[in-house]
């Protein structure tokens, strides 16, 4: 009690209000930060990026030969997972840029598959979701090769996708050069390049 006594003293003493008045205009400060806060970042945003925040980032791990129905598996869906994108048949490991590729994210359509003809197209079209770039201008495979040497600079390659994976492949989880993808027409030895 004689805290409280000495508290509500020196809180008249110094504002001069009471202690009612004092508590008051102190909750509504609160109360109007608060509501100051929420112009700025909304709820969900917040959730958003609090929970994009929990991933761990970690190494690339290199997988070898994967198949496209195996690669859907690493859209980012499981977060145990990294999150992988293929050009020109070359696998990439674009887990860092997971606010891209990520659920949720403006380009997560990509991930896990390869998005070689989309990118090409500059198109979010459903049906350009494919790595056949058949029948593309030069133009188009000019914008797809920038797009290649982009995620080579940037990411780390993990792999490459095949047809079909041979007994050998499915042992090691190695590279074959048997039923590759036929996509690429560049050397991809950044296998081991980090960003
Ligand atoms: C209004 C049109 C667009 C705007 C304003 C826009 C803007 C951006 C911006 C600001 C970035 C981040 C760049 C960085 O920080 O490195 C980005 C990244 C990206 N954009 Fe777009 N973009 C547009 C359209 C497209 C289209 C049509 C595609 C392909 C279909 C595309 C594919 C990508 C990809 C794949 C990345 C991520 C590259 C990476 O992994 O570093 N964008 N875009």
């Amino acid at each position: 009690m004689a805290v409280w006594e000495t508290l509500t003293e020196s809180i008249n003493h110094y504002t001069g209000l009471s202690p009612t008045a004092f508590f008051t205009i102190l909750a509504l400060m609160y109360v109007t930060y608060k509501v100051a806060c929420g112009f700025f970042v909304a709820a969900d945003d917040y959730a958003a990026v609090k929970k994009a925040n929990e991933f761990i980032l970690r190494e690339p791990v290199q997988l070898g030969d994967v198949t496209e129905e195996e690669l859907r598996a690493y859209d980012g869906s499981d977060p145990n997972k990294p999150l992988l994108m293929a050009i020109k048949g070359q696998i990439y490991d674009v887990s860092r840029s997971r606010m891209f590729y990520g659920p949720g994210g403006p380009y997560a359509l990509f991930a896990g598959r390869d998005a070689s003809r989309a990118l090409a197209l500059m198109s979010f079209d459903q049906n350009d979701l494919t790595g056949n770039i058949e029948g593309l201008s030069a133009s188009e495979l000019e914008v797809l090769q920038d797009w290649e040497y982009k995620f080579m600079e940037k990411y780390v390659k993990v792999g490459q996708l095949v047809t079909e994976k041979t007994s050998q492949s499915k042992e090691t989880g190695n590279e074959v050069e048997s039923s590759k993808h036929d996509g690429g027409d560049i050397s991809h030895e950044n296998g081991s390049q980090v960003q």
